[in-house]
């Protein structure tokens, strides 16, 4: 295994010890047990949003997270939640269609320990993005490649609907270069405003 790949997977290990929580590994979507049209468009779990990347996308963005909730689509075993949970959010959600997954989840936000954390309401919710509701903004929305541009564009129906709150709201994409054809879609949202273009992060603000 390549030095570079060995090393990532170690730090993952590291911070999740640290935390208490088990969050590390891959499963692939065939072996999740969702019951879902939706499954066919899912990516697998794993790989994930790396802490530093999560970190310094989110010092980029420049308002008190206080009065914002945090909304991971596609959360698995809830690894962006306790990263997020070091920024003091009104709210953190995390959605999962893969029960198993959401166990996890669960099982991690109770065993969870951190030093830094500064938002205690952290929730994992078992459904599908694609009919999940918002509650009222502003938000910071984060997408770390969950799925394709069917569940997208369901997902984009529902931000358009939810009332947007006071305050600039945001959109995150990870690792958009893994899934060229929703990066393409999501790049050509009328109402998003890229502000950052990184290597493995583009960031949004939601306009009009
Ligand atoms: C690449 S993983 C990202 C996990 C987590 N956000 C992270 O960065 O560590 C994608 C996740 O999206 C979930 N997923 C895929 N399609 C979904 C859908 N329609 N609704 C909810 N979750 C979904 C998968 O089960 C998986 O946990």
């Amino acid at each position: 295994m390549p030095g570079h790949i060995l090393n990532r997977m170690l730090d993952f290990r590291r911070y999740d010890r640290e935390r208490v929580i088990t969050t590390a590994g891959w499963i692939e979507t065939e072996d999740l047990n969702v019951d879902s049209e939706s499954k066919r468009h899912g990516v697998r779990y794993g790989g994930g949003a790396t802490p530093w990347l999560t970190r310094e996308t989110l010092d980029r963005i420049p308002v008190d997270f206080r009065d914002y909730s945090f909304i991971d689509f596609g959360s698995g075993k809830g690894a962006v939640l306790f990263q997020a949970s070091d920024y003091p959010f009104k709210q953190i959600f995390g959605i999962e269609y893969a029960p198993e997954l959401h166990e996890a989840a669960l099982r991690n936000l109770r065993s969870f320990r951190s030093k830094t954390k500064q938002c205690r309401n952290i929730t994992s919710v078992y459904a599908d993005a694609g009919s999940y509701e918002l509650s009222e903004g502003p938000w910071v929305l984060f997408f770390d490649i969950p799925f394709g541009v069917p569940i997208w564009q369901r997902v984009v129906e529902n931000i358009q609907r939810a009332p947007r709150g006071e305050g600039t709201s945001y959109l995150i994409f990870m690792n958009y270069g893994w899934l060229p054809d929703a990066a393409e879609y999501v790049q050509g949202l009328p109402f998003l405003k890229l502000i950052h273009r990184g290597d493995t992060v583009l960031t949004f603000e939601l306009t009009g």
